[in-house]
């Protein structure tokens, strides 16, 4: 602490979380002193564009273009870093660790892809970096694992971590069941997702939190390029109604469990079962099902993203931080530095599990029986069949789930099946899971 006044913030970004920060800060100061004990002041705000109109009302004097007024400024105690994008955010969060200032980021991508150069330097200087805005917005995950289920071993994650893809898929399996382009104007128009929402529609977003959760979970840093991803964009609301009928609901999960030393990281549609918690996360919500050796199964579950849930984190990370250095305790809560528990990360071809199918077949007799063979030939199994109605040019949705099949074979089955002159578009595959 500069100064046994306050605690100074220095605040980089200005946009939707970053106004929810600058208003709290502003507004709260009083509720969270009294609270906590501790006397916070916004001493500077590095922003793109001065002029831009804010949703915050801030003293101009307060704004600056320039990250070192806030990186060379001695008198600033926390860095809070909610620009987004990776350059120049990691320069950033690295040139404010080598000057002893502890951080914090909702950044997941940075973390995903440098998680583990950013804990190593602000190991080797002994300061904090706390990151609980990064995952699941409002659901303090991040504090759960570090702190509250510390005494458990992680069995496994699964977590509903795209307020998008969640409202988007919630929507299609509504009464008669919306088209995937219609949910995903709603969820735009909304405001949920973003003009450009292939990172969320890809997985790609959800593999980013995984990967953060994995190295708290599992002290396993897993980068995104080496998940299995796989987005919504193939569901059909016929696909969703299908698997209802069938028991099950379709979720976008983020998926990491430990295997003995091998730990399955992956993100990709998933049927689970109705009657499942994670079922029931419906809308823009967020879920992450947790199991401990000590604790059993939880189910954390609440707002993922958005100004004020998003805020919330970050205010909490201050306190934390605040503390420790009011009371010189750097590093209370170690950092989540890679163990050498994990040895290897399973490869997608090496799952095993149970799967949902769908064929469009031309409807003629015999095609059923071939399709039954060759998965039979990959040693697949099927546990249940139908045949829904005809559709458009003689083509029949065939519905299947299997038993347990490894993975691989399926690939190889789908291929042979999709080569067939009776199979008239790509099949599709969904993973189904008991959590
Ligand atoms: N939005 C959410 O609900 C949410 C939830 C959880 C985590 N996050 C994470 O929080 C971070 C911020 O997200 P956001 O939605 O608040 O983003 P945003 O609305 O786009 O705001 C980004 C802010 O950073 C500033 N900025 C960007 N590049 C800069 C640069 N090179 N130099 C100085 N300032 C720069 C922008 O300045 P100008 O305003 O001048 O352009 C803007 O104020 C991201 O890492 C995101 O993944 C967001």
């Amino acid at each position: 602490m500069a100064n046994n006044e306050k605690i100074n913030v220095g605040l980089f970004g200005l946009g939707t979380v970053g106004s929810g920060v600058a208003h709290m800060l502003l507004s709260r100061r009083e509720f969270l002193e009294r609270r906590t004990g501790i006397p916070f002041a916004l001493k500077k705000v590095c922003v793109r564009r001065l002029k831009k109109p804010r949703l915050v009302r801030i003293d101009p004097k307060l704004l600056t273009t320039r990250a070192d007024e806030i990186l060379n400024d001695p008198d600033i105690d926390i860095v809070v870093e909610v620009m987004g994008g990776i350059h120049p955010a990691k320069e950033i969060v690295l040139q404010a660790i080598a000057a002893g200032k502890p951080v914090i980021t909702a950044n997941k991508a940075l973390l995903a892809h440098h998680g583990d150069e950013i804990f190593t330097a602000a190991a080797n200087k002994g300061v904090d970096v706390y990151f609980e805005s990064s995952v699941a917005g409002g659901i303090p995950i991040i504090k759960s694992l570090r702190e509250g289920l510390v005494g458990n071993d992680i069995e496994a994650l699964y977590g509903i971590l795209n307020g998008t893809t969640n409202f988007i898929l919630t929507e299609m399996s509504r009464g008669e069941g919306r088209s995937f382009e219609s949910a995903l104007k709603e969820a735009q128009e909304r405001g949920y997702a973003e003009e450009n929402p292939s990172l969320d529609l890809k997985g790609i977003d959800t593999a980013h939190k995984i990967s953060v959760l994995a190295l708290l979970a599992f002290g396993k840093m897993v980068r995104p390029d080496q998940i299995y991803v796989e987005g919504i964009q193939q569901i059909t609301a016929n696909d969703v109604r299908y698997a209802h009928d069938f028991g099950y609901t379709i979720k976008l999960l983020g998926i990491a469990k430990r295997e003995g030393e091998q730990l399955e990281i992956r993100v990709h549609p998933t049927l689970l079962p109705n009657n499942h918690l994670l079922s029931s996360v419906n809308g823009v919500y967020n879920g992450v099902f947790v199991k401990g050796d000590l604790v059993g199964e939880q189910l954390l579950y609440g707002q993922g993203a958005g100004r004020f849930a998003t805020t919330s984190a970050v205010i909490s990370d201050l306190v934390d931080l605040g503390r420790n250095l009011i009371r010189q305790t750097p590093q209370r809560i170690p950092l989540p530095l890679p163990s050498k528990r994990i040895r290897r990360v399973r490869k997608i071809g090496e799952m095993e599990g149970r799967y949902y199918f769908r064929f469009s077949c031309i409807d003629r007799p015999g095609v059923l029986a071939t399709i039954a063979r060759i998965l039979g030939s990959h040693r697949i199994s099927i546990a249940s069949v139908v045949q829904k109605d005809r559709r458009r040019e003689h083509i029949v949705p065939v519905v299947m789930m299997t038993h347990d099949a490894k993975e691989k074979d399926v690939q190889a089955a789908l291929a042979e099946i999709n080569a067939l002159q009776a199979v008239r578009r790509k099949s599709v595959s969904i993973r189904i899971d008991r959590a």
